[in-house]
């Protein structure tokens, strides 16, 4: 079936079951693989992206219940305000290691500076508690968003 799907601003024509979860669509369809597959249960948060600036698990989330809300990936965030200043940060504290996991971390982090221009540490941990990282970035993680936002 085909489902039409907005993705970083365009549109694209998908066909595919409905039920296929937008992060195959995303990789295997369209070709944008900076959004990562890591458990497939909505456990590790490596398929973040955004719908509508709400993070979401892309391996959970079925083409069919998108609509017509757009759909951001790490391949765009770096375009919206939150999400430029969050990856400068990334960089300016060299907060990856393997990076399996970042462009999620990313997704989480734009997605809460974005809605909370002064996050506490409470905030921080309550917005990426959901976002693994099996290298153990989370200090500098945390410092990073501190910096975007300002705050060191
Ligand atoms: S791959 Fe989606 S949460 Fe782990
Ligand atoms: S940087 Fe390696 S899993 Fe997070």
């Amino acid at each position: 079936m085909a489902f039409t799907i907005n993705v970083n601003g365009q549109m694209h024509s998908v066909d595919v079951d409905g039920d296929t979860p937008l992060l195959w669509v995303l990789r295997d369809v369209l070709g944008m693989t900076g959004t990562k597959f890591g458990c497939g249960v909505a456990l590790c948060g490596a398929c973040t992206v955004h719908v509508d600036g709400v993070p979401v698990r892309s391996c959970i989330t079925s083409v069919q219940r998108l609509g017509n809300r757009e759909v951001t990936t790490i391949e765009a965030i770096g375009a919206t305000p939150a999400g430029a200043r969050i990856q400068k940060a990334w960089l300016d504290l060299e907060v990856v290691q393997c990076g399996y996991c970042q462009s999620g971390q990313i997704m989480s982090a734009s997605a809460l500076l974005a809605s909370n221009a002064h996050p506490t540490d409470s905030d921080i941990d309550g917005a990426m508690s959901g976002n693994i990282c099996r290298c153990g970035t989370y200090v500098r993680i945390r410092e990073a968003i501190k910096q975007a936002a300002g705050a060191i």
